[in-house]
């Protein structure tokens, strides 16, 4: 089968976010999927830690959605999402639009995070205009959140690699500082204790840039990628209040956060906090198709709807927004989900996987152990050749020696499960994890 055969050429393909090099001396290929799993060209399994990357929620080839995939793709492939529609992302959009919070009524679809971003930043931005008040541009992000490749995704987010050789960037942005202490909050499980107080750094940039200059605050209501750092209690409650006190549009971006992986539909149900703007893809799909979007409040939606009936009220979008294929996906997904009850699941299993995660503490080069919903994070401490070879080694042993899939994000492991998995699944995922830790000890 032409699909799961192993190529015999690596060259060609320039890997995102990967070492080329390393990998092409030593592929981690997978050809395969099902449920909890992965199976290698070579036919062998690997439980999969991380939902494929942050997105499987449901668990891998499922037979609903690659069903209504399949019958999409013969009924109609494409239809054009400029001037006309087509009746299955009206269905989506009611139906996300349902689930989120409060009046965040309106749906705009994309096909990832980072597009998602782009389109936020750029509502934010657009909003302010239409309403009069053309001044107010400045986004501000955090230190150590990930929104994304897109020029406003990495201008507002805050780590460095990503944004480094990338020249300037957009110019008004500035960044609240990352909400991660070890001294004050290692081997936490949840949202930590300390730390609500970071959030007041809000007002010294109100008092430096003015708020009439301050378009929107960009954050992860818990910030994945960098290492899962859960936001401390109450500090996105006062980033809220501190918002609405100076107008400035609060958006979480809920790519990760978004379809369960904290239990609820949206972390902004979670924590209580309605944001103005939510970025979703990832697990709208469960990661069968590429899709993305933005919730907006109604307000927004509104602040747009002016002018001539004719004209075109908000000049952005993709030529693959709202794909069929991605709606049907998204709908089967969403079905799922509903049916299986998996984000009460999620809800269920999280002190059950906060204990089976934090039972690694002790372990050699252990330095901190995080867990969230269903996300954990392991700090190892970084080799003596510097940091991140650590982290690799963790990655690479896992797959070809532990039958384990993980993330990293230098020297830290990230789990993430799809949320179907059994107890356990939990239990076996945090064997291999400590035999990985051991043998790159
Ligand atoms: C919070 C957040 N925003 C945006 C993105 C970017 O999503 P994509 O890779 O689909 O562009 C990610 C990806 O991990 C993410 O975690």
């Amino acid at each position: 089968m032409t699909t799961s055969a192993a190529p015999n050429n690596l060259e060609a393909y320039w890997m995102p976010f990967t070492s080329n090099r390393s990998f092409k001396k030593a592929p981690r290929m997978l050809a395969r999927a099902k449920d909890m799993h992965y199976w290698t060209p070579e036919g062998r399994k690997l439980l999969d830690g991380a939902a494929g990357l942050w997105c499987v929620n449901a668990g891998h080839s499922r037979e609903p959605i690659v069903k209504a995939i399949q019958e999409q793709a013969a009924e109609m492939d494409f239809s054009p999402p400029f001037q006309f529609g087509n009746p299955k992302a009206f269905q989506l959009a009611t139906r996300i639009a349902a689930m989120a919070p409060g009046d965040l009524d309106h749906v705009f679809f994309a096909n990832s995070g980072s597009e998602a971003v782009d389109t936020a930043l750029k509502m934010a931005i657009g909003y302010w205009n239409v309403q009069g008040q053309g001044g107010r541009q400045r986004l501000i992000g955090r230190v150590r959140g990930y929104h994304g490749v897109g020029f406003g995704g990495i201008s507002v987010g805050g780590l460095s690699p990503n944004r480094k050789i990338y020249g300037t960037m957009l110019a008004a942005v500035d960044h609240l500082p990352a909400t991660y202490n070890r001294v004050e909050q290692a081997f936490s499980r949840g949202e930590p204790e300390w730390g609500a107080h970071l959030a007041d750094e809000l007002e010294n940039l109100v008092a430096l840039h003015d708020a009439s200059t301050i378009a929107a605050v960009i954050v992860e209501p818990m910030a994945g990628s960098t290492g899962v750092i859960a936001p401390p209690k109450g500090y996105l409650q006062k980033l809220r209040q501190i918002c609405d006190k100076h107008g400035i549009l609060l958006i979480f971006d809920e790519v990760i956060t978004g379809f369960g992986r904290l239990g609820y539909a949206f972390a902004a149900e979670r924590y209580g906090v309605i944001p103005d703007m939510i970025c979703f893809a990832k697990g709208i799909t469960s990661g069968t198709v590429p899709m993305g979007g933005v919730i907006a409040r109604k307000g927004i939606y509104d602040a747009f709807m002016k002018g001539p009936d004719h004209a075109v009220e908000l000049f952005h979008g993709y030529t693959y927004s709202a794909h069929p294929l991605a709606c049907a996906a998204g709908l089967a997904t969403l079905d799922v989900y509903e049916k299986e009850g998996l984000f009460e699941r999620a809800r269920k299993l999280e002190p059950i996987w906060a204990d089976a995660v934090h039972s690694l503490k002790g372990l050699p080069g252990v330095a901190d152990i995080r867990t969230i919903g269903m996300a954990g994070a392991i700090d190892l401490a970084p080799s003596p050749v510097g940091p991140g070879k650590r982290g690799f080694e963790a990655m690479d042993e896992a797959y070809h020696k532990q039958d384990l899939l993980f993330r990293i994000a230098g020297d830290t492991l990230v789990l993430s499960p799809p949320l179907i998995i059994s107890e356990a699944q939990i239990g076996e995922t945090v064997e291999k994890t400590a035999k990985v830790i051991k043998a790159v000890a």
